[in-house]
């Protein structure tokens, strides 16, 4: 094999990107120890480096050992955390604290499940921990790592779907390097917070660029997918709209529920619903009904299909006047000129509709 015929390795390309470019000054990567390296992914979990960084240095004053931080009182604790947010990160670190002390004999253990077995500490954090301060043959998935890899081979899915998060699992596993597994860690971490970012990636300093199949297809703004949009119901309803000589029948609706007190139409989802005054009308020899197109109106916790049903009057209705008339108690209603410039408030969908009659008479 010749030299350009050298076979692509993703982590070679990573660490040697890493050993170039990669991050090798921020405190927590100091002086490393299982504790200290916990101390820092715990705050970066939801917070930006910058940010973290006088925290963590705070902190370590505070607490040199895991054993001051098992002894403190869990005010000081917190109130070290102030402005951090996430407050249950705190507790966790403090309650984990003492679980080291008290099960541990103060030294924080080095086996993943142990690690693991500890408040606050999940299977990348746990990770993370161990390979970075011991140089454990483990591989983290952070949304940096999902976000490369994602990219990198065109997952399909939202990486929080359970089943998209294994599959993310396994490419991880069958990529990890034969040594350096923190520098490795870091250099994932890096590569996705400088590079291989959200937005405008920055793909020509991307080491992996050239078998990166989101590069290839130029869809790096696809991936990873979105979390999907909740399913929300569909609701019907039919829209009664009669009419006279230009004219529509409309309604004032009652105050509570959508569409407050705006005028609208005669709506049923069925029309026995119907007050009896339009049932009457309905049921008039001289009523014909045309359909007009439906459509759908989105709010936000449901979709209303709405079925708009012009009833052409073949006499004239006994109250056709322009002007509010009561009909009962709660039911105002207006004779309304399809062409008159609206003067009452109008819900979108209603405006649609008068759009259509519009383009009708
Ligand atoms: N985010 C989480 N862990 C990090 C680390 N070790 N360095 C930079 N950012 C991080």
């Amino acid at each position: 094999m010749t030299s350009q015929q050298v076979p692509f390795q993703f982590s070679k390309q990573v660490l040697a990107w890493f050993d170039e470019h990669g991050r090798k000054h921020l405190p927590w990567q100091q002086n490393k120890s299982r504790y200290s390296v916990w101390v820092s992914e715990i705050m970066l979990q939801q917070t930006q480096v910058k940010t973290v960084i006088p925290y963590f240095t705070k902190f370590m004053e505070k607490f040199p050992s895991i054993t001051d931080l098992a002894n403190a009182e869990q005010d000081q604790v917190l109130h070290l955390w102030t402005g951090l947010g996430y407050y249950a990160r705190a507790r966790n670190l403090h309650k984990a604290a003492q679980i080291v002390r008290d099960n541990y004999n103060g030294e924080f253990p080095a086996t993943f499940d142990e690690v693991l077995g500890l408040p606050g500490i999940g299977k990348s954090t746990a990770a993370a921990v161990l390979s970075l301060a011991n140089n454990q043959a483990y591989v983290i998935m952070d949304g940096n790592v999902k976000r490369v890899l994602a990219r990198f081979y065109t997952i399909e899915g939202w990486p929080g779907n359970k089943k998209v998060e294994d599959s993310l699992w396994e490419l991880a596993e069958s990529l990890k390097p034969s040594e350096r597994y923190g520098d490795y860690t870091q250099a994932m971490m890096d590569l996705g917070a400088t590079l291989c970012t959200r937005s405008k990636p920055n793909c020509d300093e991307c080491p992996v660029q050239s078998h990166c199949m989101a590069f290839a297809q130029g869809v790096q703004a696809e991936y990873p997918h979105k979390k999907p949009k909740k399913q929300i119901p569909v609701k019907t309803t039919k829209m009664v709209i009669p009419f006279y000589q230009g004219r529509v029948l409309m309604t004032k609706r009652p105050q509570s529920g959508i569409w407050g007190g705006l005028w609208g139409f005669y709506e049923s989802s069925d029309t026995s619903q119907l007050p009896a005054h339009i049932q009457q009308l309905i049921n008039n020899s001289a009523t014909k009904l045309e359909a007009l197109s439906p459509f759908r109106h989105t709010f936000s916790h449901f979709h209303l299909d709405i079925q708009p049903e012009l009833m052409i009057l073949g006499a004239a209705p006994s109250n056709n006047v322009n002007e509010p008339t009561i009909v009962d108690d709660e039911n105002q209603q207006l004779w309304f000129d399809v062409h008159q410039a609206s003067e009452v408030g109008l819900a979108a969908p209603t405006v649609k509709i008068f759009k259509q009659l519009q383009t009708m008479f």
